[in-house]
């Protein structure tokens, strides 16, 4: 009889604004991919780790956070997916695990590449260095309008935003249209999915994207 090979593991990785609705949509997507059977973990980015949550800290929480330069920032945020990545991420695959992380490399390439104005040449080497040879198999962009996401955000009942949140409203302009490039740049890897409708919308057109990588 054939030996069975154990199921590919697969990387899935969510981007988005502020507001758009990941943490919510991972955790529904996990629900489904349980009932298939398969491991399933969940990262979150920056963080994941014990060395990642302390980057987080730095790079959200700092008291000094506004004299953080744009290129301290990159390195903090490549630092913490370097560990998170050999530490978790490569192990699961390995076991055959579906990952659904919280942010991966493309969250640098347009926050601090696109947003914050870096130059493209040595964030894609950096973003690349730092995730070696692990690359998400499939990203699902959820893609809200800017005014909507900052709406829900403000109206979360937990504390003061951080660091990352209190920029202007430009600047998550440029985080929506550089997703968008991205995709249409990369069509292959990208699922954009409209976050303005309902949550369970979303979660209904995640699913039906993503079952034939799945099953
Ligand atoms: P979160 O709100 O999804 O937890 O993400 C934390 C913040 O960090 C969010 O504003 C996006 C930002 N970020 C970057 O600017 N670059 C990165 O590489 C990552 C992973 C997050």
């Amino acid at each position: 009889m054939p030996l069975k090979h154990p199921p590919a593991g697969k990387l899935i990785s969510f981007e988005g604004s502020e507001g758009s609705g990941k943490s919510t949509q991972i955790a529904r997507l996990a629900k489904h991919v349980q009932l298939l059977g398969r491991e399933v973990l969940t990262t979150r980015e920056p963080g994941g780790t014990e060395i990642g949550e302390q980057i987080r800290n730095i790079i959200v929480h700092n008291s000094k956070g506004d004299e953080m330069c744009a290129e301290t920032e990159l390195l903090l945020f490549t630092a913490a997916r370097a560990q998170l990545v050999r530490e978790v991420i490569a192990p699961a695959l390995t076991r055959g695990a579906i990952v659904l992380s919280d942010r991966f490399l493309d969250s640098t390439t347009v926050y601090q590449g696109i947003a914050r104005n870096l130059a493209s040449d040595p964030v894609n080497l950096i973003n690349q260095f730092a995730v070696g040879n692990v690359m998400p198999h499939l990203t699902v962009i959820i893609d809200v309008p800017t005014e909507l996401g900052l709406q829900r955000i403000r109206q979360r009942a937990s504390d003061l935003p951080d660091r990352m949140e209190r920029e202007n409203i430009d600047f998550y302009n440029k985080v929506r249209e550089g997703y968008l490039l991205l995709a249409k740049s990369l069509p292959g890897r990208f699922l954009v999915i409209d976050g303005s409708q309902n949550e369970d919308g979303v979660e209904k057109d995640i699913w039906s994207g993503l079952q034939k990588l799945l099953t």
